[in-house]
């Protein structure tokens, strides 16, 4: 059997001791992000890290200004409800020595083009779902946290908090043109050992056909 051990390492990170993450081994997760595969080789991401601790409160207190914003404006109880359950879990960084914000650069994709423009939209529409250039980031994202996992650290994806966007660009704005924030996560190490929630059955996720 082969060691998966380094896949099942990684699990949700919310809670963090103090100490901090030496750009050293930052750079060490960096570069196994490198290693991701990505459509054409484009490499379209980008990453910032946040070690400023009041920039890190200012963008969970951004978080929740823009969630009480909402809130005001759902008059339905119900829904108010169900939405307050999350917002925990939209500001998980907030504790956290690092913070982990990886972008989405330009990636061409000239066939789209070609296909409108010979009328072939359905198929043009396949391709523009698959969104290989979301998938290119995210795959870069995974293996950060692969990487962070393998060396001892935590981490959690983080698209909850997506709804603030606008506003944490006010305060991390992105100078490398053309990059959208796609995720956040905090990095540090686990305040304590966790286990990742049930997932389902392998029989379950896979269809064979022979
Ligand atoms: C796209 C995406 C968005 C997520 N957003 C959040 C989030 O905003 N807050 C949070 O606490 N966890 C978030 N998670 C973490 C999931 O809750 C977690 O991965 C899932 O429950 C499985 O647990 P595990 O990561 O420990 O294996 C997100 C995960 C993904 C992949």
């Amino acid at each position: 059997m082969s060691n998966l051990d380094f896949i099942y390492k990684r699990k949700s990170v919310r809670k963090f001791k103090e100490q901090d993450v030496p750009m050293e081994d930052i750079k060490e997760m960096l570069k196994a992000a490198t290693y991701a595969p990505s459509g054409k080789n484009v490499q379209n991401w980008h990453y910032v890290i946040v070690k400023d601790k009041n920039k890190i409160e200012q963008i969970a207190q951004a978080i929740e200004n823009v969630y009480d914003r909402i809130i005001e404006k759902v008059n339905d109880p119900e829904k108010t409800k169900g939405l307050t359950k999350f917002l925990k879990y939209y500001t998980v960084f907030r504790e956290a020595p690092v913070l982990i914000m990886a972008y989405m650069g330009h990636y061409e994709e000239k066939e789209i083009e070609l296909l409108e423009e010979i009328g072939m939209y359905d198929q043009a529409n396949v391709v523009k779902r698959t969104a290989s250039r979301v998938q290119n980031v995210a795959a870069s994202l995974e293996n950060f946290m692969l990487a962070a996992a393998n060396m001892g650290y935590g981490t959690c994806w983080m698209t909850g908090a997506c709804f603030a966007t606008l506003e944490i660009e006010t305060l991390i704005p992105m100078e490398k043109e053309g990059f959208d924030l796609m995720a956040i996560s905090p990095l540090g190490i686990p305040l304590k050992d966790s286990t990742a929630p049930k997932r389902k059955e392998v029989e379950e996720i896979f269809t064979l056909i022979e």
